[in-house]
Parts: structure tokens; C-alpha cells; sequence
């Protein structure tokens, strides 16, 4: 054959192999909303990303095909592929091939720490939908960190104002939040300091009604393990994704079993739905509608917004704060609007004290050995101490400063004895007890890694083009 021909034949084969990979990769792609509305697309950070390379890959999967090969992503559109638009959650399937709800967080697993029902909050299966003190309005922010709960952080700061952060652990392609090498466990930690509360928004943002049980102790156990990799301790407070978890599927029951608070809402501003300019003042429409409807002297209110979208950040929650303020509310936590004290908001992990020392002073080796929850001998006078443990007491689990079992606040919140029983303390009341990370700061770190990823994107969509246009010109 002509070696012109041979050429020509390439150009054509190429050209036909991008076009049939292109489509298929957009279909992959379409803006997803779920149940709820809820958007994830619409920063210009995440179009970047979905104009990488396209999948290597051509196998379908789902419900008609089934899994993936090994080691590959079955993404929302059912194609088989490695790359972050197959394997991100919460789009991915998981139940057709590997996804990044797979992945798990450093340590050991939190199953096996207690988790008594303090308090007088209801647990689940009770769902939270307004807050109990008058005159308090509780800002809530799901699905971070992202790249802009740094600015929110700093709003929030200026305006003297406290809010909770339901976190996600590992959805939108962001990497595992206790991760050291990404910038959220730097922002969970200046969460803690800055006076805000922590809450789960579990491991990958699946529906917890349409995952089997064994996956929904994954999406809370593994959110728990990474949370507590960052702050020593993990949250007694939940929301469920897309506010799902149905009766029939047994998730209330389920995460009465693991001791949480299920928090939902009594204004939704959907930011998600907004979030643009021209669109953002409906946004601000709804919520001061509702402000309007009643006098803060006798009301409360629990906001949901989400810490991912721009405008929610830089133009929605400064307005809500400002309207709130004027109105006379205090914007607080949403343990703060329901009355519960700090030490219920969170279960302490003993054994994580004891690695965190390790990463940042060199202690020696003897105190790296993960501590002992067993003391010798139970409590069978309800007396602790020690050499009496309240663990496996019928008296409760905690030792009180008092030196007495009990299940309450005052026996397991501050000034507990670790020693002799189980404790909640765990989180310090400020950011003093939390050594600061090594050297750069959050911002830093975020704008560096944000210029990557771009850039990466950037160069191989240029190689990409390089290529084709080379061709091209050796026709013309
Ligand atoms: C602490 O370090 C030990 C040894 O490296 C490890 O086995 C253990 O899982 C670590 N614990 C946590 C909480 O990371
Ligand atoms: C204390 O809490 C534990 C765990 O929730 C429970 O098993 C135990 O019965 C409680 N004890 C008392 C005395 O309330
Ligand atoms: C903020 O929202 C208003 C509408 O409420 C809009 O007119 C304005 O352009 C937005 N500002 C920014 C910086 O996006
Ligand atoms: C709250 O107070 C206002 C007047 O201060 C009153 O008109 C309204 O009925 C009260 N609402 C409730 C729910 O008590
Ligand atoms: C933990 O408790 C067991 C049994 O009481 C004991 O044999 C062991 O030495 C303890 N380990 C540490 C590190 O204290
Ligand atoms: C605990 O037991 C040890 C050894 O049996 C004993 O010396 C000590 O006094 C006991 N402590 C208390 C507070 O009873």
C-alpha cells in the first residue's frame, strides 16, 4: 500500500475512534440531578474536569449488563471507565464496579466504640426538622468541604456566627476529606476552631433507602473513622442524603442502632437549584419570605444550604445573615438551637489521641500502642474509679467525676473519667488542643491544588488537539 494511503487510512481511523468515543463520554456527563434537585454541576472547575481525556474503556454496565471488569468504574450512564467522571461518587454505581465510595479512610474502623442515646434530643428514627430555642437560626451546609467553604469559613467569622457543616466524606470527585495530601481536613479542623459544628452527611452521598444495610454501615462507619482522623472524634448528628431514609427500608431503626440525630430542615432555600447570578434571588426570596412570616422573639429556624455551590457562598448566606441579624436572630449551631449541649454533639476515639501525637512530635514507641478499653474488674456497686470500669455496668457506661456510673451528661461529658468507663468529650471547646498542620495554609494549599488539576485538564485537552490538527494539516 501507498504509504500516503496508509496515512490516510490512520487520519480516518483516529478521527473515527475520537468521534465514537466523544459522545459516549458526553452521555456519561449530562447534568445530573437527583430526587431532590439537587445539582452537581455548575462550577467551572467541575466542566473542566469532565472534558478529560475520553474513557479507554467501551464495556456497558448497570442493572441490564452488569459489573464492570475488575478494577473499573461503572459510571452513572452505564459505560465501564477509570477516569474521575466514572468514578465519582455519588454518580458512580456501586453495585456494578469499583467507585470512590470503595475507598476507606485511615485507622481502625469506629464500629466497636459505644454509643449510648445521651441527652434529651431525640435519636433517630425521629426526623429533626426545626429547631427548640426561640430566637435562634441555625445555618446548615451540606455536602463540603469544596472549595469554597474557605470563603464561607471567613463570612461566617466576619458575622460573629456559628453554623453546622453536614460533611461528605468522598462525593464530587474531591479525594477522602482526611486525605493530608487535600486541603478538607485543614478546613474541618478550622470548622472546630472557629466554633461551628460538625455532622455527617455520611461517606459518598448515596440514598441510604436504596442501599442494603451492610452499605449504610460503610457510608457511616467509614465518614466516622475519616472524621475522626481529622478531630479525634465523630458526630451524633446526620443528615441523610437527599433527606431519604424510609421506614420500609429499615434506615431510622438502623441509625438509631448507631446512635445518630437525624437533622432535616424547615426552610430549603434550594441553592442548588439557583445557583447563578440571575438565579440567586429566589433564593434569597424564599428565605425572607419566611422570616417575614414570624417575629424572632418566639420562632427559631433550621436553613439548609450547600457549602459547594458559589453563590450559596459569596452572595446567598451573607444576605441570609444580614436579613437574620436585623431581624434580631442569633445565628448558632444546630446542637446549640436544640439545647444539647457540646460534649453530646460527638463520640470520642481514645485511639486516635495517641497516633495524632505520633505524626507531629517523635513520643517514643510505647505510646503509639493503642490504649486499653478493658480495665480489670466491671462495676457491681455502681462505684468506679481505678479499678472498677463502668463498661458492662448495669449502672450506665460512663464513670463521673463523682466516681459513679451513669449514662447522662454528667456522668459522660466533661470530666469523665477515660479510664473507667466510656467518655463523649473529645472535641476541645476552641482550636488551642488541636496542634496546627505543618506549613501551609489552607488557601494555599487549595489554590495550588485547584491550578493542577486545571492545568492537567488544559494540557491534555491541548495534546489531544495537537494531534488532530497535525493530521489535518498534512491534507491541506
Ligand atoms: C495508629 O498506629 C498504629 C501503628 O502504626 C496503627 O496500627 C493504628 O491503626 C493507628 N491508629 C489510628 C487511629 O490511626
Ligand atoms: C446506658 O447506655 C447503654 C448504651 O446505649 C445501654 O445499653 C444501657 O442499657 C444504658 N444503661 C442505663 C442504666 O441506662
Ligand atoms: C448576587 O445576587 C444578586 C441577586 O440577588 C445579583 O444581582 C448579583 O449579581 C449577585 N452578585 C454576584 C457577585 O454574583
Ligand atoms: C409570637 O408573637 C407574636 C407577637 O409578638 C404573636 O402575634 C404570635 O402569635 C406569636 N406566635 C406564636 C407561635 O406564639
Ligand atoms: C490491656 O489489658 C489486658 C487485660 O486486662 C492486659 O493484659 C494488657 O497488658 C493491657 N495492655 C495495656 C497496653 O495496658
Ligand atoms: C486498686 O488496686 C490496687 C492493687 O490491688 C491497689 O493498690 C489500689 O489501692 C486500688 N485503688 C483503689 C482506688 O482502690
Amino acid at each position: 500500500m501507498h504509504v500516503r494511503q496508509l496515512l490516510i487510512l490512520l487520519g480516518v481511523s483516529v478521527g473515527l475512534a475520537y468521534g465514537s468515543l466523544v459522545p459516549n463520554h458526553q452521555s456519561v456527563l449530562v447534568h445530573k440531578s437527583d430526587e431532590q434537585g439537587l445539582s452537581y454541576s455548575g462550577s467551572p472547575q467541575l466542566r473542566l474536569q469532565y472534558r478529560e481525556p475520553p474513557p479507554n474503556l467501551q464495556y456497558k454496565c448497570g442493572p441490564k449488563y452488569g459489573h464492570c471488569p475488575s478494577g473499573t468504574c461503572c459510571s452513572s450512564a452505564g459505560f465501564c471507565g477509570t477516569s474521575s467522571a466514572h468514578c465519582r461518587s455519588p454518580e458512580c454505581m456501586i453495585d456494578y464496579g469499583r467507585c470512590d465510595a470503595h475507598e476507606s479512610p485511615d485507622g481502625p474502623p469506629t464500629e466497636d466504640i459505644p454509643r449510648p442515646h445521651l441527652g434529651e434530643v431525640p435519636y433517630a428514627p425521629y426526623e429533626i426538622r426545626s429547631c427548640s430555642v426561640p430566637g435562634t437560626i441555625a445555618f446548615t451546609f451540606d455536602d463540603g468541604p469544596s472549595r469554597f467553604t474557605g470563603d464561607l469559613l471567613e463570612l461566617l467569622d466576619r458575622y460573629d456566627a456559628s453554623a453546622t457543616f453536614f460533611v461528605t466524606g468522598i462525593n464530587n470527585g474531591k479525594g477522602r476529606i482526611d486525605d493530608p495530601n487535600l486541603p478538607w481536613a485543614e478546613l474541618v479542623e478550622q470548622m472546630i476552631s472557629g466554633g461551628h459544628q460538625i455532622a455527617s452527611h455520611t461517606w459518598s452521598h448515596e440514598d441510604l433507602s436504596k442501599i442494603t444495610a451492610g452499605q449504610r454501615d460503610d457510608q457511616l462507619l467509614k465518614n466516622e473513622a475519616a472524621i475522626r482522623n481529622i478531630i479525634g472524634s465523630f458526630p451524633t448528628y446526620m443528615r441523610p442524603p437527599y433527606s431519604s431514609c424510609l421506614p420500609e427500608s429499615g434506615c431510622g431503626h438502623h441509625l438509631a442502632d448507631l446512635g445518630y440525630h437525624i437533622v432535616l430542615y424547615d426552610i430549603d432555600t434550594e441553592d442548588y437549584k439557583n445557583d447563578s447570578p440571575d438565579l440567586i434571588q429566589r433564593s434569597k426570596d424564599i428565605f425572607d419570605r419566611a422570616l417575614e412570616s414570624a417575629d424572632s422573639k418566639n420562632t427559631s429556624w433550621l436553613i439548609i444550604g450547600h457549602d459547594i455551590h458559589e453563590q450559596t457562598v459569596h452572595n446567598l448566606t451573607e444576605h441570609m445573615l444580614k436579613v437574620s441579624k436585623d431581624l434580631g436572630y442569633r445565628p448558632v449551631t444546630v446542637g446549640e438551637c436544640l439545647h444539647d449541649p457540646r460534649e453530646n454533639w460527638y463520640r470520642a476515639d481514645d485511639r486516635w489521641a495517641v497516633n495524632k501525637t505520633k505524626k507531629h512530635d517523635h513520643s517514643p514507641k510505647h505510646l503509639l500502642q493503642p490504649k486499653n478499653f478493658t480495665v480489670p474488674q466491671v462495676s457491681l456497686d455502681g462505684t468506679c474509679g481505678a479499678n472498677y470500669t463502668c463498661f458492662g455496668s448495669r449502672f450506665g457506661l460512663c464513670c463521673g467525676s463523682n466516681k459513679v456510673c451513669g449514662n447522662t451528661t454528667s456522668h459522660c461529658g466533661y470530666g469523665c473519667n477515660k479510664e473507667a468507663g466510656y467518655c463523649s468529650v473529645g472535641v476541645p471547646a476552641n482550636g488551642d488542643a488541636l496542634d496546627a498542620l505543618d506549613s501551609d495554609s489552607a488557601e494555599a494549599k487549595r489554590v495550588r491544588s485547584e491550578a493542577d488539576s486545571s492545568l492537567r485538564v488544559v494540557g491534555s485537552a491541548a495534546l489531544t488537539s495537537f494531534a488532530l490538527a497535525l493530521f489535518v494539516a498534512m491534507w491541506m
